[in-house]
């Protein structure tokens, strides 16, 4: 099964690359971002730090790539979901763009297994239930062109999240 989706923290997932919601100062944050910085340690901030100083900040849509630090995985991808604002300012692409972009750069790096989480759905507020529909179908039709990738894992922290999320990819197949 190439897309799963489990409720859990990401940050104890051991798949080749786990993406994180950041913002675009990358200087980590709260919820998900806050977590992978807390418990992946400074090297993931260091590493960051050093895009920033290259490209000023990470634009919506837009995924790098760093160490994982003391994570079980061995990258995070940061990416920086669209703050909903009404649906008006093409969120659902830019969210899109930020599963794509992630797998993009995952495959790039040689991962094989990635695992999100629900990107822009907390602080960001883009409803949950369009959320997971851009993101099962984003990473369907990737998956479908790109065979280098083993498994993509949705790791849903709340449990609306999941119960959205799992909908969404038996109403995929
Ligand atoms: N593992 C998996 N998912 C998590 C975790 C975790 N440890 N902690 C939170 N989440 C979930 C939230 O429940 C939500 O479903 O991640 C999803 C995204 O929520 P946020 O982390 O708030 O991210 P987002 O809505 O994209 O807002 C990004 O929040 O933390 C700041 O610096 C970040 O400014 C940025 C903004």
């Amino acid at each position: 099964m190439k897309l799963k989706t489990v409720q859990g923290d990401i940050t104890s997932f051991k798949t080749d690359a786990i993406v994180n919601a950041a913002n675009s100062s990358l200087l980590g944050g709260g919820g998900v971002d806050g977590a992978i910085h807390r418990s992946g340690g400074p090297e993931i901030l260091e590493e960051c730090k050093k895009i920033v100083a290259k490209q000023v900040s990470c634009k919506t849509g837009v995924a790098v790539i760093t160490t994982a630090g003391e994570l079980p995985s061995k990258y995070v991808i940061h990416t920086v979901g669209p703050v909903w604002n009404g649906g008006d300012n093409k969120e659902s692409q830019k969210l899109a763009n930020c599963y794509k972009n992630s797998l993009a750069l995952a495959v790039e790096n040689n991962c094989k297994t990635i695992s999100f989480p629900n990107i822009s759905t907390g602080v960001y507020r883009f409803p949950k239930e369009k959320a997971a529909n851009i993101a099962v179908k984003t990473v369907t039709d990737f998956l479908s062109a790109h065979n280098q990738v083993q498994e993509v894992i949705f790791v849903c922290f709340d449990d609306e999240n999941f119960r959205l999320t799992k909908n969404e990819l038996e109403n995929r197949d």
